[in-house]
């Protein structure tokens, strides 16, 4: 059995991690983490120093303002972390790629299998087409989502990016200047709206053709699938930084 701490556990995600990990035998959730202690299933406290049951892998879909604390509980215990919560900043996503060097690190910033499917799509078509295409990426999410674009946009900006032979430039606010679209540009557009759970479109345009690529989630729960998939994935792991690409190989 893996024993999991779950940070964010009252969150949306939270719950759905919950509902998903009630249906497996290998996962059991034995604590969580929230400011919100709530709970009836698991003990939920409001400091990671109170946690006393023995954790086999922390699931993180909380807020960038916990990881400093995840991050480090994981490092002190030596526990592998599987970390999805977004908008984290330069700063703590140079400090996770630091930690895994002596602790299990899992980063990704969409956990659902098919949106590691499209991105090796995506990057397929941005290599064949390289540069003889615009690209423009459309995401679109539910109108409570903080962070904007979304983690998985700009994760396959940079995908893109380093499959291209040139150097792209993100334009993310096309309104604010009036000139023409930049050949090296790649435009991204956030929508947020009603409980759109998660869309997300690359739109390559050519002179007369356009593709366009895109995965739409239509519950939250295949994130919670592709998290607890992970945290099996990672238990007994050696410390290093992997991600759904390792998860989807092994
Ligand atoms: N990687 C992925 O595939 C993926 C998918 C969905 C959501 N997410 C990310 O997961 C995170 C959580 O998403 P959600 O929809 O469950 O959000 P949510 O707001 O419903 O839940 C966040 C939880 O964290 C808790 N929390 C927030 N700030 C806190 C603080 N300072 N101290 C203690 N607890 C705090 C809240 O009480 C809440 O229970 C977001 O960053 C979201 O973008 C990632």
């Amino acid at each position: 059995m893996i024993n999991i701490l779950l940070c964010g556990a009252n969150g949306k995600m939270g719950n759905a991690v919950t509902r998903v990990a009630a249906q497996q035998d290998t996962v059991k959730i034995v604590a969580g983490y929230d400011i919100n202690t709530q709970s009836d299933s698991f003990p939920v406290y409001d400091n990671l120093d109170n946690v006393s049951e023995k954790v086999d892998c922390i699931i993180d879909f909380s807020h960038p303002a916990l990881f400093d604390s995840i991050i480090e509980y994981a490092r002190t215990k030596k526990i592998p972390a599987v970390i999805c919560t977004t908008g984290l900043s330069k700063e703590q996503v140079s400090k996770l790629e630091f930690y895994s060097k002596e602790t299990p690190v899992f980063f990704s910033a969409n956990m659902s299998i098919g949106v590691n499917l499209i991105m090796d799509l995506v990057c397929r078509a941005s290599k064949i087409l390289d540069g003889s295409f615009d690209i423009e990426i459309v995401e679109k999410h539910h109108n409570q989502k903080l962070d904007a674009p979304s983690g998985t946009a700009l994760a396959i900006a940079d995908a893109i990016s380093d499959t291209v032979s040139f150097n792209p430039k993100y334009m993310f606010d096309r309104h604010s200047v009036r000139q023409k679209r930049d050949k090296a540009e790649i435009g991204i557009h956030a929508v947020r709206g009603g409980n759109i759970v998660g869309e997300h479109t690359v739109i390559f345009a050519g002179n007369d053709e356009v593709i366009e690529i895109k995965h739409s989630a239509t519950s939250k729960e295949v994130f919670a699938v592709g998290a607890v998939r992970a945290a099996m994935f990672m238990y007994r792991k050696n410390a290093g930084l992997y991600n759904m690409t390792d998860l989807v190989k092994e």
